[in-house]
């Protein structure tokens, strides 16, 4: 199994739940190694390895699928998914069920299960940003995902799309200033160590789905294929619960352990909200049209005029 992120963190506890589970239902029988901190390729390179055959698991960021499989696409658009309850909400039931198949049929690989890794928090090393005009000047890196890059296009910044595994090593270099993920993956990567401001904003909900390569799953004994679902299933829980359990306290100790500065963004977000949700009509197309974002704002309960 690939990981993206460092050991510790949502990635990993999903991961190492799975295998638990898995080594468990199977009487050991079957083991799951797990290749933490982009060992084996960038997380988009991950999700070609699996389709290849040449890696059989990975957890990747929802934002790292998309260009594989634009219809997942619907979880990335900025300020869709408000908290953890949409995220749960969206992955289970028919919505979840549709990006499943739809992937399987565009990028030959399978969703097993989900990570909710919480929401995106832009990060920075240059001083306190609280509206989108504070970015001016600054240069941010973003996931090769071209929704988000749009979005920060949007809130008047010109990006810089690298892979995730190039992203620590392109903040201490001072390639770029800052760059957006949950607490719990700032914390998991040590981003703390050069990054000092974050904004407690939440634009995209990070999702980050447990993927198997279509071949190694149907190689599998039908029994065996039960197991694995099983299993992710049960991951997929307990994920949910560490997200809840965790996460306040590690914004916590990001603050009084490590010295960052939290900034409440401006005016209720809307700024940031009216600007990056500009951008929604330019992705409809990719995610399956204008009704299909309709359907997602409907089962979470929004007005979607
Ligand atoms: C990214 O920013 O590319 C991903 O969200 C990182 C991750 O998988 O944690």
């Amino acid at each position: 199994m690939a990981l993206g992120d460092a050991a510790g963190g949502t990635q990993y506890e999903l991961g190492q739940t799975f295998a638990r589970l898995v080594e468990e239902k199977s009487a050991g029988d079957i083991k799951v190694e797990m290749f933490p901190n982009g060992q084996l390729g960038s997380e988009q390179d991950t999700v070609n390895n699996a389709n290849m055959g040449l890696v059989d698991l990975s957890v990747v960021a929802i934002n790292n699928l998309t260009p594989f499989s634009p219809s997942v696409g619907v979880l990335t658009l900025p300020y869709v998914i408000h908290g953890p309850q949409d995220a749960k909400t969206l992955t289970h039931g028919k919505i979840g069920d549709e990006l499943r198949d739809n992937t399987l049929r565009d990028a030959g690989i399978r969703i097993l299960g989900w990570a909710y890794s919480g929401c995106r928090r832009l990060t920075n090393s240059k001083g306190p940003v609280a509206s989108p005009e504070d970015l001016k000047g600054m240069v941010i890196r973003v996931p090769k995902n071209e929704i988000m890059i749009s979005s920060y296009q949007a809130w008047g910044v010109n990006p810089n799309p690298l892979a995730w595994s190039e992203t620590f090593t392109a903040l201490q270099q001072g390639v770029v200033d800052g760059q957006d993920n949950p607490y719990i993956t700032i914390d998991a990567m040590k981003f703390y160590e050069v990054q000092n401001h974050v904004t407690d904003s939440c634009y995209v909900f990070s999702l980050e789905p447990l993927i198997m390569g279509e071949g190694a799953f149907q190689d599998l004994s039908e029994a065996n294929q039960t197991l694995v679902l099983d299993a992710a299933k049960e991951a997929t829980a307990h994920s949910y619960d560490y997200l809840l359990a965790t996460e306040d306290s590690i914004k916590k100790s990001l603050v009084e352990d490590h010295g960052m500065t939290i900034t409440e963004p401006a005016n209720d977000e809307k700024e940031w909200i009216a600007q990056a949700s500009s951008i929604w009509p330019d992705f409809y197309d990719s995610i399956g049209g204008r009704d299909k974002l309709v359907e997602v704002l409907e089962v979470l309960g929004r007005d979607p005029a």
